[in-house]
């Protein structure tokens, strides 16, 4: 993985493989942004000049490469494009930070060091462009390379950069220090998350996952339980069970629990962990089903928050329930028309298989209730219609309470994940009357991504304060990688949740 340094060299005396300064968009062309003093003064003043010959302009997630003058110790300067100059007095965004280091990182890779010398004025902002470079740096290399993989070198593409060097900083001041090991974990367990994602379901089966959790909550001292087919059978987990028995890999329901000594609160993360979304006897056609895999994300977000948590050591406690199957069509498998009795007692007529995640996440909901603690959010690929509603790049929020949910919202805005709030309109319900059952898992084709999150609203226990955070559009990145996003798993929603546990734990939260 790429280290993250604070550098004590400014950018004159820095040697590396390059340099990373910030040119925004002003009135008059581009400007570079400050952080880079140094390297504008080897260019004798004239780098905006430069790089307006050059075609940059400054707009957002624009890349610029340039020879570096002799005045500095690195061959290449790159320079990154940050957007529209900020108002006087105003700082730099701090997305467009984590957004144009992320461009920057992926630019250098293949490369051993790059300082990067962009507008660090305190230290949010260095977490912002700390967790970009580390973001933007990630590559999934773990099934490429042939036998060459033997010698540890990597056959197909480079590298990710060895080290980021952050310019601007100061590196014994301990809010810097605390801003700088805040991003490396954070982006660490973002790695790991998109690692899950993208980890072929042939090899991620549901076990193979709660193996991985287990042996990560035992080295951060988190506690790790996990119901395998058998004790799923003995609970009555029907939800889990129904949606399982179709896979030659049983299902698991995994809970993590990190807990603070002096923690007052206690919040629970739910994820859907569908290890490959065939669809069942319900089967996706060709086309829908080659990105399956990454129907996990939402129990991968949930594990990698809850280790975030626990190596941030927060003052919160956190549980993080997974509840992971494989969706398969077989002998063995849930029919539509089946009928389940989930954990809550409840039956459901399974009306179509491939709307499978709310049956397991329905039975993680209850049995998460069962601790009452202080909010439940559920992170989940749920629908396609949310996909529709929202595009590749937002998620949508629903709540049983609409403090919670512009909370969310919020907290969402201020790491960097776009997201909008959606409503859970009550009329809705009635298209999951099942004449055979208490409800049916399919209701009206339109608003399809309420209806799921109506649907999990009943498994919710009574009087808990819930959001459901539907994450099929964002979670898997099928196009060109943009900003600190690559292709493939995103990481989609751990930061999110991250700055939840942190804001409830100092209080923050109401
Ligand atoms: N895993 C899918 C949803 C999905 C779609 C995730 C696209 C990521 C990208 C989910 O299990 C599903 O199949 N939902 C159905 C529900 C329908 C049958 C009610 C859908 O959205 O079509
Ligand atoms: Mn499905
Ligand atoms: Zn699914």
């Amino acid at each position: 993985m790429t280290a993250l340094t604070l550098s004590t060299a400014g950018a004159a005396t820095l040697r590396a493989d390059a340099l990373v300064v910030g040119v925004a968009k002003g009135a008059k062309g581009p400007v570079v942004a400050p952080g880079a003093e140094a390297v504008d003064k080897a260019f004798e003043g004239k780098l905006a000049t430069v790089l307006e010959a050059l075609g940059a302009s400054g707009a957002d997630g624009e890349l610029t490469k340039l020879p570096a003058p002799s005045g500095l110790k690195v061959p290449v300067v790159v320079a990154v494009g940050l957007g529209q100059v900020p108002d006087k007095d105003e700082s730099y965004d701090e997305d467009a930070l984590r957004r144009a280091a992320g461009v920057a990182a992926r630019a250098l890779s293949g490369t051993r060091k790059a300082g990067f010398a962009l507008p660090v004025e305190d230290a949010s902002a260095l977490t912002a462009v700390a967790e970009g470079a580390l973001l933007g740096a990630y590559a999934f290399t773990a099934y490429q390379g042939g036998e060459k993989k033997a010698s540890g070198k990597n056959g197909n593409g480079k590298q990710p950069v060895g080290e980021v060097a952050l310019l601007g900083a100061k590196p014994r001041d301990k809010e810097h220090k605390a801003a700088a090991e805040r991003a490396r974990i954070v982006a660490a367990e973002i790695n790991v998350c998109r690692d899950l994602i993208n980890t072929p379901p042939n090899d991620l089966t549901p076990e193979a996952f709660a193996a991985v959790a287990t042996a990560a909550a035992k080295e951060n001292g988190v506690k790790v339980q996990v119901l395998d087919e058998k004790a799923l059978t003995k609970g009555g987990f029907g939800g889990i069970l129904g949606v399982g028995k179709g896979s030659e890999a049983p299902p698991r329901l995994v809970r993590l629990a990190y807990t603070h000594p002096k923690a007052s609160k206690t919040l629970a993360f739910v994820g859907k962990g569908i290890t490959y979304d065939s669809g069942g006897i319900s089967l996706k056609p060709a086309g829908h089903n080659e990105t399956m895999k990454c129907d996990m994300s939402g129990a991968a977000a949930v594990f990698s928050a809850v280790i975030a948590a626990a190596r941030l050591g927060l003052e919160v406690n956190v549980t993080g329930w997974l509840a992971l199957a494989e969706n398969m069509p077989s002998g063995s498998a849930t029919r539509p028309g089946d009928v389940l009795r989930m954990y809550s007692g409840k039956t459901v007529e399974v009306l179509n298989t491939d709307a499978e995640g709310r049956l397991v996440l329905a039975d993680a909901l209850t049995k998460a209730s069962e601790e009452s603690p202080d909010a439940i959010v559920d992170v989940a690929t749920l629908t396609g219609a949310m996909v529709l509603a929202l595009g590749n790049r937002t998620f949508g929020i629903m709540a049983n309470d609409d403090a919670f949910r512009t909370s969310l919202h919020e907290i969402a805005e201020e790491v960097g994940e776009p997201s909008w709030p959606m409503p859970l309109p009550a009329d809705l319900r009635k298209g999951m009357e099942s004449p055979t059952a208490d409800i049916a898992n399919m209701g009206e084709r339109m608003g399809g991504g309420l209806v799921a999150g109506l649907f999990l609203q009943e498994f919710v226990g009574e009087g808990i304060t819930w959001a459901h955070l539907d994450i099929a559009g964002p979670a898997f990145n099928e196009g060109a990688p943009f900003g600190h996003t690559p292709k493939g798993g995103t990481g989609s929603a751990v930061r999110t949740l991250v700055r939840l546990a942190e804001r409830t734990a100092i209080g923050d939260l109401g």
